[in-house]
């Protein structure tokens, strides 16, 4: 069976791809390479010693959209991780993260209607649960009002999705992500920043590698053990194999509804000194840090109620912390090299 993966030369796509291909799915990726590069592909074969087909595309593009789904035939399924992701850069520019993120969606929709494609696996994110009321935070808890257009658009799409699959054929899981961070054991793919980084993981092992002169740890007097703000960090590999896992479910008819969500995060928090301390454990590199004042718009804390996952999926995160941040500066080495 075939499955084409919108975004696949990203730091998710790319991993997910491995992930199908070893579960012996054929793999077409389609990305435009905005935030990433096509070596990915040699990358990817060289993992799992099967060449996905690629094609470069923008798919908020109507009519190169419909050349994709014109050019391979036969495919049975989409996992869509094509979107623009940068909090900061949505509140700058809400019109581009609107038009590209559910512009994509609303082409790559329309064309499965067209060609009979009846499966749709969608990149959400925690980011719909805002701050919690409750912790651990379950798929039932409400989503609260956006705080920037790029969360925004998490949430539309998945509306749009429940309206859309209750009117057709189409069955859809809604994966929501909590923190991804970490990279394939091979250290061959993994996370590729662009420009400085927004997230934590990136801008540790950037700071770790010379590249950054010191990471700022945002806020130390937070209502948490350390002061410091929680996350549920993922391992990218764990996350993608829970991709493969929702297509097979809508393969195999197991799907309860017609539009599924699911919590996809370890059930642990972790605070930001904690991931310092994993990672200098982990690599026995020591950071330079130091407490900045909070970010504006960081939530507290959150991390994920696994249970519904594991029951329906029959999913669970297996990677520890420290497997995580080894893995995402054994990357991190492997980028400096190749330089
Ligand atoms: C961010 C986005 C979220 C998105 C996710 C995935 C915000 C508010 N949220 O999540 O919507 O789905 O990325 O990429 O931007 N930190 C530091 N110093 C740094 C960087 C981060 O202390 O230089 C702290 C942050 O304050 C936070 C934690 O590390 O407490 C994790 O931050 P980050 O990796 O940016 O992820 P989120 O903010 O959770």
């Amino acid at each position: 069976m075939k499955i084409l993966i919108t975004g696949g030369c990203g730091f998710i796509g790319s991993h997910t791809c491995v992930e199908l291909q070893n579960a012996g799915f054929d793999v077409v990726i389609a990305d435009n390479l905005s935030n990433s590069t096509d070596k990915v592909i040699d990358r990817i074969e060289k993992i799992t010693g099967k060449r996905p087909e690629f094609i470069k595309a923008d798919l908020s593009d109507a009519l190169e959209c419909n050349k994709v789904f014109d050019t391979f035939g036969g495919i049975t399924g989409i996992i869509n991780f094509a979107a623009s992701k940068a909090v900061g850069e949505s509140m700058e520019k809400p019109i581009m993260y609107y038009k590209n993120n559910l512009g994509i969606l609303l082409n790559v929709l329309e064309n499965m209607q067209k060609h009979g494609i009846k499966y749709f696996v969608q990149s959400s994110s925690c980011t719909v649960y805002g701050e919690p009321d409750k912790l651990p935070i379950k798929e039932s808890s409400p989503v609260k009002d956006a705080t920037s257009p790029y969360g925004h658009t998490k949430q539309i799409a998945e509306q749009m999705l429940g309206f859309i699959t209750s009117s057709s054929d189409i069955r859809a899981v809604a994966l929501r992500y909590f923190n991804p961070i970490g990279a394939h054991p091979t250290a061959l793919i993994g996370e590729l920043p662009n420009g400085v980084p927004n997230n934590l993981l990136p801008f540790i092992t950037q700071t770790a590698a010379g590249i950054r002169k010191e990471l700022k740890v945002f806020g130390n007097d937070y209502p948490t053990a350390d002061g410091t703000c929680i996350r549920d960090y993922i391992h990218v590999v764990d996350l993608a194999k829970a991709h493969v896992v929702a297509m097979n479910r809508m393969i195999e008819n197991k799907n309860k509804k017609a539009l599924e969500f699911f919590n996809i995060g370890t059930g642990h928090g972790y605070s930001v000194l904690e991931i310092i301390n994993s990672f200098e454990r982990s690599t026995g590199e020591k950071l330079n840090w130091s407490f900045a004042p909070r970010r504006a718009g960081d939530i507290i804390q959150i991390w994920a109620d696994t249970e519904f996952a594991e029951k329906e999926l029959g999913w669970k995160a297996l990677e520890d912390i420290d497997s995580m941040t080894s893995s995402a500066w054994k990357w991190q080495q492997m980028l400096g090299e190749n330089k």
